[in-house]
């Protein structure tokens, strides 16, 4: 071959590549496109269609809760959003963890077991690496099913606090939190250089029932006071009226998932003359225990979503990211004001919420659904990363359970002991740092009792929500085999409930009550916020008061779970509440997985000291997803805490199972 045909053959690749870079250079960026000419307004409403830095921009725009996904997920979350066309995301944030303790912050570095996925400042400019806009709603009350609609359970404390509202105790609080969080968001507006363009003031509001344009307005302040210059929202669905908003003052958005027109028709009508903007479209739907696994159907999700956008409006797809409760942070609903805990409706571990985006990663055919809908209805054409690839999911062998300890063995050997005269609550022990007990489990233990033949037990009032009943260590709650057992002893549902201790008399007797909190409400009325678990009535035998209580906080925090020792080999019985623990290898590349637990009842599951979530087996959700992040190169433990009776083996699942446990009539 000539020389010359060597050049001309080298410089025609060339002149290809070039030419295929030059397509892809050919479209700016999104952040280009809107700040080609230096930076000089953020969001802008005061027309009937938004504009952003003077040019018209609709938000298309999908919800993505970073602290229900690993941080390492993180970034492959968001450039899918950004390749189905999406050119904002939005995201809530979580008080109840980046305040774990009155006073003491967690914002990546605060050492608490969510540490990782506390970095709001990192996921927010990981979202404008990815070429997104950003809309923030940091509550301070966030619904979003998380446990106490992201209220910190030390706010209880004080008994009368008034969540929600102008209470001076409460605003306080707020300011010294937003005082921190908006520190690290001011920066990070887009008029400063950063991605967020707009934030949200309350959540829903109109949803209380209530009207209370001071309390909004107090919001307004504080966010102003920190330097929040973008622009500030409301949020409700359009039957509340105004009663959540500030109108005139804030953009009010909808929230809905059914009647479009209907819907965006009675927005406008409350406010002629701004943008019309959905601020959550429900893509799917939550789960409550013991109901049926919700999903909308792809084509009513494609159908709505084209006429909200044809109507026209922007929108924020709610959610786009489906992801997970871990630990203890599923909310619940609570259908009762006050007090009465009968109407509770925990949620389940999972948020996949049947979203374009699984819990675990996968493009759904509503994904691509959104993507032709974007660029159809997007005159803006910008730059598109492709859809990164998602890895397959592994499943492991069953694994053998050999070791276990005893729950009344792990009360037995608790330290500490709180000694209290009366029955309390766990937001009210004098523990961590004075902030309470958030979440897990209390124990009230009653030693050196002397009972009658068929002694009975009565619990006053509601179990807040779930009570396992001891005596000598033996478990007298009958065993989880049914929907129907949770109207019976031991549940939240059952008012003034009792059970016989004993059949012949004891003496010097040892009484555990172990109650689990199944969730704070996080939503409605403002008289259902006052979400105190555990116990807080009194407890009677045979209707004599019982008082002198040796009080043990089973917070199961990631440092006490790693270093539990005691275990032994597991015993005959396998029907007391009791810890499991099993180790196993894992090779990189690690890869996600499920932890299936069909064959379990109740309880929870740990993976190497952080709570992976719950088990609770009238269902839905039957296999936990374990998201290969918190996993290891190597050895790997797994803790169940069962609280009835334990199967045989560990197992995992490559895909999510709905339904009920097999051990469910
Ligand atoms: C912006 O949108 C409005 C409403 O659709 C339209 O009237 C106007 O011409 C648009 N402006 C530009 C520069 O495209
Ligand atoms: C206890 O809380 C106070 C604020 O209420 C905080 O300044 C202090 O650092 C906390 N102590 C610990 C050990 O977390
Ligand atoms: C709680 O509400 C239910 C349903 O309305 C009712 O039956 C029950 O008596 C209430 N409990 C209390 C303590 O008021």
């Amino acid at each position: 071959m000539a020389r010359s045909t060597v050049i001309l053959l080298v410089l025609s690749v060339f002149l290809i590549a070039a030419r295929s870079a030059v397509i892809q250079d050919d479209l700016p960026t999104n952040y280009e496109y809107f700040t080609e000419n230096g930076i000089s307004s953020g969001l802008n409403a005061d027309q009937k269609y938004f504009t952003l830095n003077g040019k018209n921009i609709t938000i298309f725009s999908g919800a993505f809760h970073y602290f229900r996904v690993h941080p390492s997920q993180w970034r492959d979350r968001l450039r899918k959003m950004r390749a189905a066309g999406l050119n904002t995301i939005e995201t809530y944030a979580a008080w109840n963890l980046h305040e774990y303790q009155s006073g003491v912050y967690d914002f990546g570095n605060g050492g608490s077991d969510f540490e990782a996925f506390l970095d709001i400042v990192q996921f927010i400019k990981i979202a404008q690496e990815e070429d997104l806009f950003v809309l923030v709603r940091p509550g301070p009350y966030i619904c979003s099913e998380w446990e106490f609609g992201g209220l910190p359970s030390w706010l209880l404390r004080d008994k009368d606090i008034k969540v929600r509202t102008n209470d001076p105790l409460y605003l306080k609080y707020v300011a010294r939190y937003w005082g921190q969080l908006l520190l690290l968001l001011e920066p990070l507006q887009f008029t400063k250089g950063g991605p967020i363009i707009a934030l949200q003031v309350e959540n829903e509001y109109g949803n209380t029932g209530n009207s209370d344009p001071d309390y909004l307005h107090s919001l307004v302040k504080i966010y102003r006071d920190n330097g929040i210059k973008e622009l500030l929202y409301t949020s409700d669905p359009p039957g509340a009226g105004s009663r959540g908003a500030l109108p005139n003052e804030l953009l009010m958005t909808a929230n809905f998932n059914s009647d479009v027109k209907g819907n965006l028709d009675k927005l406008d009508t409350l406010q002629a003359n701004k943008p019309t903007m959905t601020m959550e479209f429900w893509s799917g739907w939550f789960d409550h225990v013991s109901e049926d696994h919700h999903t909308v159907s792809v084509d009513q999700y494609k159908q709505l979503y084209e006429q909200i956008l044809t109507h026209p409006a922007s929108v924020n797809i709610y959610m786009f990211v489906g992801s997970t409760n871990f630990g203890f942070l599923n909310g619940a609903n609570s259908l009762y004001p006050g007090l009465n805990n009968s109407g509770l409706q925990p949620d389940v571990t999972s948020y996949d919420y049947d979203s374009p985006i699984s819990e675990s990663g996968e493009i759904t055919d509503k994904f691509t659904a959104t993507a032709e809908l974007v660029s159809k209805y997007n005159p803006i054409k910008s730059k598109l990363p492709a859809i990164p690839e998602t890895h397959e999911r592994v499943t492991f062998d069953d694994i053998k359970i050999e070791q276990q300890i005893l729950l009344s063995e792990i009360i037995d050997s608790f330290p500490n002991k709180i000694a209290s005269e009366n029955i309390v609550s766990m937001e009210q022990l004098p523990i961590n740092n004075n902030s309470g007990q958030a979440f897990g489990y209390i124990v009230y233990r009653k030693t050196n009792l002397n009972l009658n033949a068929n002694a009975v037990l009565k619990i006053s009032g509601y179990v807040r929500d779930h009570v396992l009943v001891l005596v000598n260590g033996k478990l007298l709650t009958p065993v989880l085999s049914s929907k129907d057992d949770l109207n019976k002893f031991g549940y939240w549902r059952v008012k003034d409930s009792s059970i016989t201790l004993t059949n012949e008399a004891l003496e010097g007797a040892t009484l555990d009550l172990v109650v689990e909190n199944n969730a704070r409400n996080n939503y409605g009325g403002l008289d259902q916020f006052q979400q105190f678990k555990g116990l807080i009535e009194d407890v009677l035998i045979d209707d004599v008061e019982i008082k002198s209580w040796e009080i043990v906080p089973l917070e199961f925090k990631k440092s006490w779970n790693k270093q539990l020792t005691g275990w032994h080999e597991v015993q005959q019985t396998r029907a007391t509440p009791a810890l499991y623990r099993v180790t196993f290898n894992v090779k990189a590349p690690l890869r996600d997985t499920y932890v299936n637990v069909q064959d379990w009842r109740k309880g929870i599951v740990i993976i190497n000291g952080f709570i992976l979530g719950r088990i609770f087996a009238v269902g839905p959700q039957q296999a936990l997803y374990l998201p290969a992040g918190l996993l290891q190169e190597g050895q790997n433990e797994i803790i169940v805490f069962e609280h009835f009776s334990a199967p045989e083996y560990v197992k995992f699942s490559r895909d999510p199972i709905w339904g009920v446990g097999t051990h469910i009539n």
